[in-house]
């Protein structure tokens, strides 16, 4: 099955063509193409997306990408179309659903609503160890698996307990980690988006310079909170304008991942995971990664990510949820849903 899919939740507009099979038994990707036409210029100026000005680009560069995708518009062939219908900022979701609408009934394909969460669930299924070209990979031995999804707008820790069903262990309470990441880099000056400005920066710092609060590192529940550890760094530079920038990116970073590794690590022993998957733009953090794969190796189960370029927002990972969705006859409403939960 060929699946055309349009991601455009939030700052990047996206379209892929990705070709599906195996069902949910046996599910292979091969992405043919992933176009993806970043805003991060536009918004730069303003230190965060801006709703108006997302949807304006999107509304601009939907049917450039088309083209850019199908040269021969007539010739263009895929079975599905799908696009991500929440979470994310509804003007810019209407974008992409508008959009799909119209190339669904112009090409008299059926159109599937996917959740963006989903998205980033299942984009493990986009790395070379997974590919059933591997055959080491089977896919009945990952469950149960604990999977966290770290991006700008969502801090989650799920029990998944195979393709179709799982459970929310934890989410966060107030900030997103990458939303902190981003503010931490505000307040240190650096440009937006500051995940990846602040992963630089901590390379030349010190980890332990500043004991940052890890907030709710204790707590039984599996939930998060990092608007605590912002603060803390706009009070730390506050009253110390001398220290290194770098020493508190290191340890800002240092904390954050410290709690995420914390959670996911007491989550996996709990529930006798056999995977942990890791997903979302802050997947793309390369501490975090290397602490967890750590952490796997150590509890002898597998590390399941996607590359670098499918942590971060794509519509390849949008094409797996629409698979997914369509295969589990699931129905989202063809609406944007800013808060659609997964
Ligand atoms: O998944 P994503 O592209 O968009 C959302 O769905 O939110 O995630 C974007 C987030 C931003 O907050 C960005 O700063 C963060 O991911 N991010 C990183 C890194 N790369 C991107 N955070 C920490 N380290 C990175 N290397
Ligand atoms: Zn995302």
């Amino acid at each position: 099955m060929r699946i055309l899919s349009i991601e455009t939740s939030c700052d990047e507009t996206a379209l892929a063509l990705v070709e599906a099979e195996g069902g949910l038994s046996r599910p292979k990707f091969k992405v043919v193409k992933n176009l993806i036409a970043s805003q991060i210029k536009i918004h730069a100026p303003f230190g965060g997306v801006v709703p108006n000005l997302a949807k304006r680009e999107h509304l601009k560069n939907l049917p450039i990408l088309f083209k850019k995708l199908f040269p021969k518009p007539e010739a263009a062939k895929f079975d599905i179309v799908t696009a991500t219908v929440g979470p994310g900022l509804e003007p810019a979701l209407w974008t992409g659903i508008n959009f799909a609408k119209e190339v669904a009934k112009q090409y008299k394909k059926p159109l599937i609503g996917a959740n963006h969460l989903e998205g980033h669930l299942y984009s493990f299924l986009l790395s070379k160890k997974t590919a059933i070209s591997n055959s080491k990979f089977l896919i009945s031995k990952i469950f149960p698996a604990i999977a966290l999804i770290v991006s700008g707008g969502h801090t989650i820790l799920l029990l998944v307990k195979n393709l179709k069903s799982w459970k929310k262990l934890g989410e966060t309470r107030d900030d997103a980690v990458g939303e902190a990441f981003d503010k931490v880099a505000r307040l240190l000056k650096l440009p937006y988006p500051g995940g990846p400005e602040i992963q630089k920066l901590a390379l030349y710092g010190n980890p332990n310079a500043i004991d940052f609060p890890r907030p709710m590192i204790y707590d039984k529940s599996y939930d998060f909170s990092f608007s605590g550890l912002k603060t803390s760094v706009l009070y730390y530079l506050r009253d110390n304008s001398k220290t290194r920038k770098a020493d508190i990116a290191a340890s800002f970073e240092q904390a954050a991942v410290d709690v995420l590794v914390k959670k996911t690590t007491r989550a996996a022993k709990e529930f006798g995971a056999k995977s942990i998957m890791l997903s979302g733009g802050v997947a793309s953090n390369s501490l975090l990664r290397k602490r967890l794969k750590v952490v796997s190796h150590q509890l002898s189960v597998n590390f399941l990510a996607a590359p670098a370029k499918f942590n971060t927002d794509n519509a390849a990972m949008i094409a797996e949820a629409g698979y997914f969705t369509y295969l589990r006859k699931k129905k989202y409403k063809l609406a944007a849903q800013g808060n659609l939960n997964i």
